[in-house]
């Protein structure tokens, strides 16, 4: 992808810091439940440095232009994961997302993730996604009672297997690039099962053989078709596609 920072528009010139500023266009995808019959797309123009963010302009054309502009966030640091979008095309975090790596001789087009019901400009009802999240049983299920004043041992290998699944922040950005979600809303989608497979390998773990039960459903692990957009949409890097085919395999042996 081009780079058009290096070419700033000459009606920006450097500030007085002698930092040079861009005026960036933006496209974003608005839907007003109690107005609009449909999504619509509208422009901004809006100055910003390199070192900004997708989030810093939406920040902007919200307090500066149109305090209607409605979209969640919360850490700004990529954390939460409340931020998840599609940004010219892509899911990404708004807040993880710098203006220096994006094509700014173009307009940047913001809208919600897919597969979600649209409630207001970026905000998408994230219930259908929690609850596929809440079924997998997102916890510890241990039967036995550790001694007194102890932890539950587990080794440093042990602990490895799961490492990258521990990541997730529920962003949602896995799911919502996923085709079969977009097509079937019953699947669980890939963040159920990295969550799950979180806890299937997690050695202190007595519930493996229920979260595969759940999984091993028609709307479960199987209805993966290994496209790999959820891997590619992951802020935090997981392997989701590789935890998917993990739990699959899981499934066929009949335990980890
Ligand atoms: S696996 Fe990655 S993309 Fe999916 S919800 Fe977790 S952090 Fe977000
Ligand atoms: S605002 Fe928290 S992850 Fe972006």
């Amino acid at each position: 992808m081009s780079n058009a920072v290096a070419e700033a528009p000459a009606d920006n010139p450097a500030n007085e810091s002698g930092i040079q500023s861009f005026l960036v266009t933006f496209i974003v995808r608005r839907f007003d439940p109690e107005v609009d019959a449909e999504p619509r797309w509208v422009d901004y123009d809006v100055e910003l440095y390199a070192t900004d963010r997708v989030l810093d302009a939406l920040h902007k054309i919200k307090w500066e232009v149109d305090g209607s502009l409605s979209f969640r966030r919360s850490c700004a640091h990529g954390i939460c994961g409340s931020d998840a979008m599609r940004i010219n095309g892509r899911n990404r975090l708004a807040c993880k997302t710098l203006i220096k790596d994006l094509d700014i001789s173009k307009p940047i087009y913001v809208e919600a993730i897919k597969g979600l019901p649209l409630e207001k400009d970026l905000i998408v009802d994230m219930e259908p996604f929690f609850a596929s999240y809440r079924e997998i049983q997102p916890f510890l299920i241990a039967n036995s009672t550790p001694e007194k004043d102890k932890e539950r041992v587990q080794s440093i290998a042990d602990r490895a297997i799961y490492d990258d699944t521990t990541k997730c922040i529920l962003c949602a950005a896995c799911t919502s690039s996923c085709p079969v979600f977009w097509t079937d809303g019953q699947y669980f989608g890939p963040a159920a099962i990295v969550n799950a497979h979180r806890f299937i390998f997690d050695s202190r773990d007595d519930a493996a053989d229920v979260r595969l039960d759940i999984l091993n459903d028609k709307e479960g692990v199987w209805r993966c078709r290994t496209t790999f957009n959820c891997t590619e949409a992951c802020p935090r890097g997981i392997e989701v596609t590789k935890a998917i085919a993990e739990v699959k395999q899981a499934v066929l042996r009949g335990g980890r």
